[in-house]
């Protein structure tokens, strides 16, 4: 059988760590696809730049378009990022009867609903196995490890940035800015690493993992979205205490009342194996109703854990070259015509507990106050401890663990605690999860 010929559109970390899996790996791959299977053309924007991979035999290109018209070329790998030009050539390329393998979340999150409907139409495959979780092949697992199952909920460490830097932050004490430079230098950062501290990457990836999880349309606007920025040392330390870690977390539930989507850094239990998920490991717990809990880890990011998962999907793809398009496994795991729009929550209608840090003066009545407000808004306190002020201030921080409540009800708490004259400053609050 003739090789087939595949075209890759950026050669960076992503790009450079593919096409090196698929040169270095070529004789296996074959042996598993039935066909070799030759990187032929790429394109990047600099043909001057040092590359991680070895390009002597691809014929290099500024123009990704070359490629996209390419007639001999029949799988198209994407691995630029952004969501202007890539959306542009995917498109193109669908059009142009071609597949597609790409690692892009953010043109997934925000246009995959489109393009897998084009893809269908077409007849083609738009693969994104490494956009999620890098290495982890956590696409595959949801959409045909548990297809069985009714998937209650699922939560995940899915950004190798944050939890490296929340980890080196924890481990060694390190500046958040320090850590995030050494993420850029590694290659595990977005081109905007905003996405990254921010949680827009993590939203994106949950966009994903929800929609081929509970069989619901990707809609990444509906996305609760909270980053990492505003966690201090003191309260990753007094999380330990507790007995807790502090972790970001992209969390999907199915309740009675609607779909949960949130992505937020999260007080987990220390004992859980995901609160132990440390650096650029990924994470992410899925529960299905016949199998329970089951955990899948491995690297986040970087040049060949994510471009192990690009290249597993263009396997995947010869392999259906020949199949009737109807009989594929679904782009987004359920038929398209069985996708379901099931409401989202809104982030008022979350129920979760919480860990709140509240600055308080060193008065009489002020913890009888902070409690009464609580009580009043029905949420139960499980845990409380005053702790010495923090050098070189006179406040005392309070420290509590909340029970279970409705979003708005803490909002309501919150808003009345600090308004009280003994209270100083805006109190912390981070949601608590026990993964159970
Ligand atoms: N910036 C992303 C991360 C890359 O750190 O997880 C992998 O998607």
């Amino acid at each position: 059988m003739k090789p087939i010929k595949v075209g890759v559109l950026g050669l960076g970390t992503v790009g450079g760590g593919a096409v090196n899996v698929l040169t270095r790996n070529a004789k296996e791959i074959a042996r598993r696809a039935g066909r070799d299977i030759v990187v032929t053309h790429a394109s990047a924007k600099d043909l001057n730049k040092a590359r991680i991979c070895d390009t002597t035999d691809i014929v290099l290109t500024t123009d990704s378009f070359e490629i996209i018209n390419n007639p001999e070329i029949e799988i198209i790998l994407e691995l630029m990022g952004g969501t202007t030009q890539a959306k542009e050539l995917v498109f193109a390329a669908i059009e142009n009867g071609k597949h597609v393998v790409t690692a892009n979340k953010a043109l997934i999150a925000l246009y995959g609903n489109e393009i897998f409907a084009k893809a269908s139409e077409k007849g083609v495959i738009v693969a994104f196995e490494a956009a999620v979780a890098g290495g982890i092949p956590i696409i595959k697992a949801i959409r045909e490890g548990l297809s069985g199952n009714q998937i209650e909920w699922l939560a995940g460490i899915i950004n190798g940035t944050g939890n490296f830097i929340l980890t080196e932050m924890r481990d060694k004490g390190r500046d958040f800015a320090d850590v995030l430079a050494e993420a850029q230098a590694l290659g595990y950062a977005e081109a905007d690493p905003t996405f990254d501290v921010e949680g827009i990457d993590a939203g994106h990836k949950l966009t994903i993992l929800a929609a081929i999880a509970f069989g619901i349309p990707l809609q990444f606007s509906k996305v609760y979205t909270e980053g990492i920025t505003q966690i201090t040392r003191a309260d990753v330390n007094y999380a330990e205490e507790l007995g807790y870690r502090i972790k970001h977390l992209g969390i999907a539930r199915k309740t009675q009342k609607g779909i949960e989507l949130r992505v937020h850094p999260t007080l987990i239990p220390h004992r859980r194996l995901i609160a132990n998920v440390n650096g650029v490991m990924n994470a992410v717990l899925v529960k299905g109703d016949a199998v329970g809990a089951t955990l899948y880890y491995g690297a986040g990011a970087g040049a060949e854990p994510t471009g192990s998962a690009v290249v597993a999907d263009v396997i995947d793809v010869v392999r259906a070259l020949t199949s009737d398009p109807e009989n594929r496994v679904p782009h987004l795991a359920f038929q398209p015509n069985a996708i379901v729009d099931i409401p989202v929550l809104a982030a008022e209608d979350i129920k979760t507990a919480y860990y709140l840090r509240l600055n308080a003066e060193d008065k009489p009545g002020v913890l009888a106050d902070v409690t009464k407000i609580l009580a009043d808004q029905n949420i139960s306190i499980e845990a409380i401890i005053q702790k010495e002020p923090l050098k070189g201030e006179t406040s005392l921080p309070i420290i509590m663990l909340t029970q279970q409540t409705l979003e708005k009800e803490m909002n309501a708490a919150i808003a009345k605690m600090e308004a009280l004259s003994t209270i100083i400053g805006k109190i912390t609050r981070i949601r608590m999860e026990t993964l159970g």
